[in-house]
């Protein structure tokens, strides 16, 4: 077996298990990773956090295929991934706004895994599988679990970071947008305690950071596109050797701004059965949205997680 299945015992989970309306949360731990280029010495990945969901996609993540024309978005989710996604989509093909208005992001852009995750109709890996290339491939996979052939390939990849307590609101909204039922309070501390899909939160941003010789992966924000759109664009051209004129990014900006970006049913995806009150998954935008939205303990709570979690004052620097 290539991943080790641990079931989770912590009394918080336990005792608040119903209220996130998913199928039983379990944490997963790579076993075969010696093919990472990480520069952490003696690194064992930790298990992340998923649903027993996994078990029957296991293969199909590991075999998953990876075209060297493929380019992948990353990220923790919460962390501005479609954001990112509209970008780097626009960037790569030659900013074609009317192609990108005429078909949602999903299709444009596939959720590589969610079938690990989430029941739908078809499975996400062999949705990527037919997808035409070049693909374009989201994922939030931390470094441990991506698919074999991902490190023999290299595709270009985009990792995008996000403050952890603006991840820990938006992540909050989502689920209850979802399934999740219980109160915020309650999903913090749960996020803290590591188990939301995909955490442990800073292992997944420390490892990819931790990378070596992977300069086909391009680290990003979501603080530097809200402050500094116009310089993240231009290293995002850079890295896949386009350019365009003034004009030309104007429009892009605008395309990608808040307002735009929450008035686009292409990327700004509503459940239909929502009612019109509901969160959208486009919801607030902001950088530092959590000072009004998490209660002093609640902040204090994160804070000193990020604290006991990374020690190295360098890495810390990451999430400030
Ligand atoms: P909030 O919930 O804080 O508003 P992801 O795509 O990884 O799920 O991230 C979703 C977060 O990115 C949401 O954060 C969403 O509002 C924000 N976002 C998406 N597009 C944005 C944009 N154009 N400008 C600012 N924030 C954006």
């Amino acid at each position: 077996m290539s991943f080790e299945y641990t079931e989770i015992t912590d009394p918080l989970y336990v005792e608040n298990k119903d209220h996130t309306g998913e199928d039983d949360f379990i944490m997963v731990r790579a076993k075969q990773y010696s093919n990472v280029p990480i520069k952490i010495s003696h690194w064992v990945p930790k298990a992340h956090c998923f649903t027993t969901m996994f078990k029957q996609h296991e293969q199909e993540l590991l075999e998953a295929e990876v075209y060297p024309d493929d380019v992948w978005v990353i990220s923790y989710p919460k962390s501005g991934t479609t954001w990112a996604q509209e970008m780097v989509w626009l960037i790569c093909n030659d900013l074609n706004f009317e192609a990108a208005r005429a078909d949602s992001l999903a299709t444009r852009f596939p959720f590589l895994e969610v079938s690990v995750i989430h029941s739908v109709p078809i499975s996400s890996f062999e949705k990527a599988k037919n997808t035409p290339r070049p693909r374009f491939i989201k994922s939030h996979l931390p470094v441990s679990m991506l698919p074999k052939r991902y490190w023999e390939v290299k595709p270009k990849t985009i990792y995008i970071r996000r403050n952890p307590k603006s991840v820990a609101v938006s992540y909050f909204y989502h689920s209850q947008g979802i399934h999740y039922r219980g109160s915020i309070d309650t999903f913090v501390r749960s996020f803290a305690r590591e188990h939301q899909f995909y955490s442990p939160y800073h292992a997944h941003v420390i490892e990819y950071h931790e990378l070596q010789d992977c300069d086909n992966i391009l680290h990003l924000s979501f603080e530097e596109m809200k402050h500094y759109l116009p310089s993240v664009v231009k290293k995002v051209c850079e890295f896949f050797g386009k350019s365009y004129s003034k004009s030309e990014l104007d429009l892009l900006y605008q395309h990608l701004s808040f307002k735009s970006m929450r008035d686009n049913p292409t990327v700004n995806y509503r459940n239909p059965n929502a009612p019109a009150s509901e969160e959208q998954f486009i919801r607030k935008g902001e950088a530092e949205g959590w000072k009004k939205e998490l209660t002093p303990e609640q902040i204090e709570l994160l804070d000193q997680w990020t604290k006991e979690n990374v020690p190295n004052l360098e890495q810390r620097k990451l999430f400030a």
